[in-house]
């Protein structure tokens, strides 16, 4: 199959999966599969529209980003009560159903979705993609507008409210961004850290002072500045700090000590030594007290990269590891999304005995194309251009041939994902986006900087 063909067949997925509400195009369906794994796949989900808006910006249909971007604030409506309590405005909806026959649109806020999970995500991809709309387009004003203004608000206002925190990073309940099942994902994720980011650097661009006032901007600057340097420093990891960590003293008081938050050295798994090669780091998933989650996630880090939280350096370090450890973290399918699975008991107790979560697959270590975007923006960015090419040269007449699966499993993602939904959208406008970004790295402002 030539190029030609495969992304022909994407952009088949791409504009059959199009909803429309009053005439208009509204969004995407997260899958076009006739027996999708759940029924909210029908549906439009926040976050998989992200790669199909990469697309139409970069094809010049604007209109549909626009008119998503307008009917997600308008859903913040809908908020209601959950479990007997009212929400907290600023959240925005994981997905949104078009209701047949012109009943409407209706809004699932997490509860509704499989296990009650927060789409803490949503309201983040929601104003990066305004980011990138604006800066596509020149249409600056569309964000001036006071909906879109009172939205970045009052989602500023939630996401920096203080809590229990003792860092500055973004604490959340398990399940709340992509990996929408316990995977022990709660507490400080690397993801949200990512997202978290690159949300306030939006808001310190586009949020006007008169509506935000001085205090709310003045507390995106200084979270910023502090989220920065504590991810930067504390959730590296690499050969040097690796054996810090291994050295570490335990049980210190006060403000002189060195091991913050009290890491156990024998807390570092068996993998680790012999896997991480000497020039190359990644932040590590998750970081709290006592707690440091080793595993790579690969979304996180990625995001780091293309969004100026990781250093340079750390940069080109992470796609050091890609490079060398290419067939852990690439594999058939561009890119796992979690390394390595976690196994027997320790699954019973990570997933709480979830079979989608079952090891290699899924959420656990799974392959999943959706995640190609980001994986060839991150390469690009860092100048590995031949990393982008070679993982979408590999993957692409694969995918496209066993018609475009949401994940692959197995420990080199050669598998069909067992309860993987066929023509899965974000699968296939990944890989356009990619091939895209390849072609013209300038056709879409995700590496316009948002260092300051
Ligand atoms: C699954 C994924 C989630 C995605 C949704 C729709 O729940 O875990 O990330 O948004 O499917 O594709």
């Amino acid at each position: 199959m030539a190029m030609d063909e495969v992304l022909a067949s994407a952009y088949e997925v791409l504009h059959d999966s199009v909803l429309t509400h009053d005439g208009i195009p509204v969004g995407t369906a997260a899958a076009l599969d006739e027996g999708a794994a759940a029924a909210n796949y029908h549906e439009c989900f926040v976050r998989d529209f992200v790669p199909s808006a990469f697309v139409f910006l970069m094809d010049g249909k604007t209109e549909i980003v626009r008119n998503f971007l307008e009917l997600v604030v308008e859903l913040c409506g809908q908020q209601g009560v959950m479990a007997g309590h009212r929400r907290a405005p600023g959240l925005m909806p994981a997905s949104f159903r078009v209701r047949p026959d012109g009943d409407g649109v209706s809004a699932d806020f997490g509860d509704l979705a499989i296990g009650r999970v927060a789409p803490v995500d949503s309201a983040m991809w929601w104003m990066l993609l305004l980011r990138i709309y604006v800066l596509t387009t020149g249409d600056v004003e569309f964000a001036r507008r006071p909906q879109c203004q009172e939205a970045m608000r009052a989602a500023l206002e939630l996401y920096l409210q203080e809590s229990f925190e003792t860092s500055p990073a973004m604490l959340v309940p398990d399940g709340s961004f992509m990996i929408d099942r316990r995977m022990e994902v709660y507490g400080h994720p690397l993801e949200i850290q990512s997202l978290f980011f690159g949300m306030l650097q939006t808001a310190r661009e586009l949020l006007l002072p008169a509506v935000g006032g001085e205090e709310l901007l003045a507390n995106v600057k200084r979270r910023l500045q502090t989220l920065r340097s504590y991810v930067r420093m504390y959730y590296w990891l690499d050969q040097y700090r690796l054996n810090e960590i291994h050295r570490f003293r335990s049980e210190e008081l006060g403000a002189d000590a060195v091991n913050l938050l009290n890491i156990y050295p024998e807390s570092i798994p068996e993998w680790i030594d012999g896997w991480l090669p000497e020039d190359a780091g990644y932040f590590v998933g998750n970081l709290g007290p006592g707690r440091m989650d080793f595993r790579f996630f690969a979304f996180g880090n990625l995001l780091a990269i293309l969004f100026g939280l990781a250093t340079e350096e750390q940069s080109q370090q992470i796609m050091a590891l890609y490079e060398q450890r290419w067939d852990d973290l690439v594999g058939a399918t561009p890119v796992i999304i979690t390394y390595p699975a976690v196994r027997g008991e320790h699954w019973a107790h990570v997933t709480g005995s979830d079979p989608k979560n079952a090891p290699w697959s899924y959420h656990n270590g799974g392959h999943w194309p959706c995640l190609l975007w980001a994986f060839a923006g991150a390469a690009i960015r860092t100048g590995r251009h031949d990393l982008a090419r070679r993982a979408v040269e590999r993957s692409a007449q694969k995918l496209a041939r066993d018609r475009w699966p949401e994940y692959y499993d197995g420990r080199h993602g050669s598998l069909v994902g067992r309860r993987a939904n066929l023509r899965q959208t974000w699968s296939a406008a990944a890989l356009i986006v990619a091939h895209r970004l390849l072609e013209d790295p300038e056709s879409l402002p995700v590496f316009e900087s948002m260092n300051f």
